[in-house]
């Protein structure tokens, strides 16, 4: 039901000259904005807050921002997103004492609200929060750092994920993160993905126009 969207993650962009860097991603066609927020608690690397998210909004970027919060606890700065311009707010379950408030303090701050599930943590969590989700965010690596290889039993949670969806028949965009290329993108969107975060991929190569490109046709074959 939904289009796809690739949203390169800024954690590879040069973030000497960020504002420009997300611009010129933006330009090259891409669709949202992926903000990965590391708090060197929760996940072992230290990245950046909702100064910058407001920084990026100030400098023009008015493409969808999707924040994916790897942070704990995770409530208190959830507010201060909603203010700097996010569109999206996803989280891990377990950086929460109550995946319900969370989920619906997101949604009043008048942002979409998603839950982020690493390779290892079962889906049974969503039993009872599928009318409060807008995303699911399945990681296909293990959160911390950009460039690592994409997990392959990940193809068939999503499997599980996709059909989870479906069966709820609610509206609700399945994203996938950590390892995604030009040469597996093909496969994960087979596997049910329409939401496709791609950090190294994107930003390690000299023309993003070309790599976005190329995710696109891989996906429409
Ligand atoms: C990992 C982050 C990812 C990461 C993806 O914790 O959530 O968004 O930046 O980077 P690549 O696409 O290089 O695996
Ligand atoms: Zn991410």
């Amino acid at each position: 039901p939904f289009n796809p969207v690739i949203a390169p993650s800024i954690l590879s962009a040069d973030f000497a000259r960020l504002g420009e860097d997300v611009a010129s991603v933006i330009d090259a066609g891409a669709d949202w904005v992926h903000f990965d927020v590391m708090d060197n608690h929760y996940v072992p690397n230290l990245t950046i807050g909702p100064m910058v998210c407001d920084a990026l909004r100030n400098y023009g970027i008015s493409a969808p921002i999707d924040v994916h919060l790897m942070v704990k606890p995770v409530d208190r700065i959830i507010p201060d997103f909603a203010k700097a311009g996010a569109s999206t707010i996803t989280f891990h379950p377990e950086a929460s004492e109550h995946v319900d408030r969370t989920l619906q303090l997101i949604r009043d701050q008048g942002c979409e609200a998603g839950l982020v599930f690493n390779p290892a943590t079962p889906l049974h969590i969503l039993d009872y929060v599928m009318d409060k989700v807008d995303m699911i965010l399945l990681m296909s690596v293990n959160p911390g750092f950009g460039g690592q290889s994409f997990i392959p039993s990940t193809l068939a949670k999503l499997r599980q994920v996709r059909q989870k969806i479906d069966e709820s028949g609610h509206a609700i965009r399945l994203e996938i993160d950590g390892g995604v290329k030009v040469d597996n993108i093909g496969e994960i969107y087979a596997a049910g993905a329409d939401t496709f975060v791609a950090g190294s991929a994107i930003f390690n190569t000299a023309n993003y126009q070309e790599t976005i490109a190329k995710m696109r046709q891989e996906i429409a074959k």
